[in-house]
């Protein structure tokens, strides 16, 4: 039972509460009302941000206000709602609207999320460039298109910036914030104090780079993967075990540098131990598969089909994401028991 009156302690975690609750004037614009745009709508909310939610089609910001009110209320029964702020608080931190350019004007940050197509993100941010102030940051989760090819020739081409989340950003913290060659250094420090604020974790590139950072490490795996069920080492169901039981239960925590170093007496004694052979094996990896042109790809397709029928997508979809709902539960645990 809580005391009256409050111990010195709890005023202060009280007037913190009020502070954190207190309704924020900050202006945040979501382009693009599909998927990724209803999570980051719930993002910026989950800290009281002012969210309105753009969209081409008016019936998708009426169907994506119904589903984040579902999604909130949902979050908030099952204990996993973010922030200060109650489902309904977070909710009502969110209007849709059906102008673009009232959408972004006056916003610190807009975040766009319009469907994965360069023509159409050019059009999009000509049309940006006339509805912003110097002062907006102009954020992209483009997933592979570098933000130089939008925003070259934009006046407020310096505010262009991508923040490239991975689905469900919900669960999953990661951020990718990459700059054009012409994005201001402000922009990209207001890009990860943003990102931090809303409890995700961003990792800034010094460059733009194909792929960023995780696809380039996705396709990498995916690439030897290929080449050894395409040479028949191993089958589909096999293969895809050594990730989920074995690496990726490391990398779940730590990442292949670290696991490197603690797998050895440093990195300076793994090199020692393990570097020449890294090399010699790396060495007998093939060529690049082409999997467009490669004769394997019905039998691979095939192997994927007999264990997840495409029926069963949607279901396999859920048990994913029920999965990184927990782990990321048990990460926020083990953070606070086990500091670095
Ligand atoms: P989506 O297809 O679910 O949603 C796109 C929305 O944009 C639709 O509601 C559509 O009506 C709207 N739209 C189309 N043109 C528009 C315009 N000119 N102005 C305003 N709205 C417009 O797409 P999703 O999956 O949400 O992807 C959006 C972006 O996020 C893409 O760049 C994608 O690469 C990126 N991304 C997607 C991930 C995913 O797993 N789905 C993961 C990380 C990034």
């Amino acid at each position: 039972m809580l005391k009256w009156p409050p111990s010195l302690t709890r005023m202060r975690a009280l007037a913190q509460d009020s502070r954190n609750m207190a309704p924020r004037t900050e202006k945040v614009g979501i382009v693009g009302s599909g998927l990724i745009g209803r999570s980051w709508a719930m993002l910026f909310a989950s800290v009281g941000y002012q969210v309105t939610v753009f969209d081409i089609i008016p019936k998708q910001v009426t169907d994506a206000l119904a589903d984040i009110k579902q999604q909130l209320q949902t979050l908030q029964k099952d204990g996993l709602l973010r922030g200060q702020l109650n489902a309904d608080q977070q909710f009502q931190c969110i209007k849709g609207s059906s102008d673009l350019a009232a959408t972004v004007k006056g916003a610190v940050f807009v975040q766009e999320c319009v469907p994965e197509n360069l023509d159409l993100k050019k059009k999009l941010y000509l049309d940006l460039d006339k509805a912003v102030d110097d002062k907006t940051v102009l954020s992209s989760s483009t997933s592979c298109i570098l933000p130089s090819k939008f925003s070259e020739g934009l006046k407020h081409k310096s505010q262009v910036i991508v923040s490239h989340p991975v689905n469900p950003p919900y669960y999953v913290p990661l951020v990718e914030v990459v700059p054009a060659p012409w994005t201001k250094p402000e922009v990209i420090a207001k890009t990860k104090a943003v990102m931090l604020e809303i409890g995700q974790e961003p990792v800034v590139l010094s460059r733009e780079i194909d792929g960023f950072i995780l696809n380039r490490i996705q396709y990498a795996i995916l690439d030897e993967v290929w080449r050894l069920v395409a040479d028949k080492v191993v089958n589909v169901e096999d293969i895809d075990k050594v990730i989920s039981e074995g690496l990726g239960m490391r990398y779940a925590f730590l990442g292949s540098l670290e696991t490197a170093h603690l797998n050895a007496e440093g990195m300076a004694n793994y090199i020692e131990r393990y570097g020449e052979t890294i090399y010699s094996v790396s060495n007998t990896m093939g060529p690049i598969p082409r999997m467009t042109q490669d004769p394997n790809a019905p039998a691979i397709c095939e192997q994927l089909n007999q264990l997840v029928p495409l029926e069963r997508l949607q279901e396999r979809r859920a048990y994913r994401d029920a999965c990184l709902t927990r782990l990321s539960i048990l990460k926020k645990e083990l953070k606070n028991t086990y500091k670095r």
